[in-house]
């Protein structure tokens, strides 16, 4: 099963992964993917700096933003 972890912590959160998730739910929601990937909040990934920080499938991506997030999404989801 895919799966996407997004820090939670308080310095991820407070940059963009609070805005992140909700773009991750809504397309999960919109691509008919919410029964296939798992996601799960984490907490502090000790990577503050280079926050925020979101793990999709094993690959750690950093200072990730809104624009970005679609791309890797498309990339790691919806490759066959
Ligand atoms: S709060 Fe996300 S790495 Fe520390």
């Amino acid at each position: 099963m895919k799966s996407i972890h997004i820090c939670m912590g308080s310095s991820c959160f407070a940059r963009e992964n609070r805005e992140n998730l909700r773009i991750i739910e809504d397309y999960l929601r919109n691509k008919g993917l919410s029964d296939s990937v798992h996601i799960e909040g984490s907490l502090c990934m000790g990577e503050c700096s280079r926050g925020p920080n979101i793990t999709v499938n094993g690959t750690a991506y950093h200072e990730v933003n809104c624009e970005e997030l679609i791309s890797i999404l498309d990339k790691e989801l919806m490759q066959i």
